[in-house]
């Protein structure tokens, strides 16, 4: 997993890089590690397929792989682009002054001040995240852009308990004195816990020396247009536990689409109609999995990331994949003998392995 680049002066160890951990659902940040390890010495180019975080496409880059990140959901793919496809553009004092300048555009840039004041944000902190997104787009170019939507949409999940908006609590627990005691960032002003996080960010930033590429698409519809990719790995929405991304995340790609044409609805204010995913629903997911694994077919190795107590069952998923692929079933057991973060109590992780056929 040994992964350097030289120069004249340094020798940099790619795998010393810190990762920019979000509390996203799901994620496989603990777990990289041990999924590291099915992938083979060889496979050159990755496929990570649905990204949410970045976490394992982030990973790969530090291992030195060509990578392709991939998520339908914007807001992640910007994180893979600020993290993984870019090489070198970090966020300087300069840009920070830009960010934090007033509203450019003050009649287009309301949409947080109008839907989530006191319910999400008081107003003064919604009204600063549309100046803010009104001078997104006067950074140099879309990497700088890209970690600007990185950072200040992490520095939103840590300003709502359990980093996520499928909850309208933020401002219950702002006002609770115990809960800002176990999480002072409740109260704190979003820009301090901006800038907190943009040295973590940049020091992110690196180039591996291989051709890295985020991009934002339904992996259906990406799939049949890559070609000379040696390893695909498939972390897909949890059916029947945590499969509505769009439920717990929509306040982040609100701020970050900055919808003109849709409905908000609900106490959470989500916007509707929400994208297909077609991975979230017990109806679509069998024929979903059908789709991804006829799509892979000219992609060597396959890592399917899983869960012991979704749908379909592992058994039903080994047999989809069996026309293709040799299949073989790993298991991690979960160290506290529970759930952690983003997983159902009691459940493992599982790592679908998939090759090439022998026969
Ligand atoms: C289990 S999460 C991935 C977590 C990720 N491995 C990590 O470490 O953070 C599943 C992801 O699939 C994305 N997703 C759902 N349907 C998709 C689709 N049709 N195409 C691409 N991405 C999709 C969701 O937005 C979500 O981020």
């Amino acid at each position: 997993m040994q992964a350097t680049q030289c120069s004249l002066f340094s020798e940099i160890d790619f795998m010393d890089i810190k990762f920019p951990q979000t509390q996203y659902l799901g994620a496989k940040y603990i777990h990289g590690d041990w999924i590291a390890g099915f992938i083979p010495e060889d496979a050159r180019v990755i496929l990570d397929a649905f990204s949410g975080s970045q976490s394992i496409g982030f990973l790969c880059k530090k291992m030195g792989k060509s990578v392709i990140t991939n998520d339908f959901l914007k807001f992640n793919s910007e994180i893979g682009k600020a993290l993984i496809e870019n090489k070198h553009d970090i966020l300087t004092p300069d840009d920070i002054r830009i960010l934090f300048s007033k509203n450019t555009e003050p009649e287009r840039y309301d949409l947080m001040e109008k839907l989530f004041t006191d319910l999400f944000f008081v107003r003064e902190e919604a009204a600063f995240l549309d100046s803010f997104r009104s001078n997104i787009g006067r950074l140099g170019n879309e990497y700088k852009q890209a970690l600007a939507f990185a950072t200040i949409n992490r520095a939103m999940t840590r300003k709502v308990t359990m980093g996520h908006f499928a909850h309208t609590q933020a401002l219950v627990y702002a006002a609770d004195p115990q809960r800002v005691k176990r999480n002072r960032s409740l109260i704190r002003p979003i820009k301090d816990i901006f800038l907190e996080l943009v040295g973590e960010y940049n020091q992110a930033v690196f180039d591996n020396g291989e051709i890295c590429i985020s991009r934002n698409e339904d992996i259906l519809d990406l799939l049949p247009t890559l070609s000379n990719v040696d390893l695909a790995y498939f972390d897909p929405p949890y059916c029947d536990s945590h499969a509505d991304y769009q439920g717990f995340y929509h306040l982040l790609e609100t701020f970050t689409m900055y919808w003109k044409d849709k409905q908000f609805v609900n106490g959470t204010k989500r916007y509707r109609p929400k994208k297909h995913s077609g991975f979230e629903t017990k109806k679509e997911i069998v024929d979903s999995f059908r789709e991804l694994f006829s799509r892979s077919a000219h992609i060597p190795y396959w890592l399917i990331s899983y869960n012991d107590r979704s749908y379909p069952s592992i058994d039903i998923l080994v047999e989809l994949i069996s026309p293709y692929r040799d299949v073989r079933v790993e298991k991690k057991l979960y160290s506290r003998g529970r759930g952690e973060k983003g997983s159902v109590a009691g459940s493992s992780e599982i790592l679908i392995i998939c090759s090439p056929k022998t026969h």
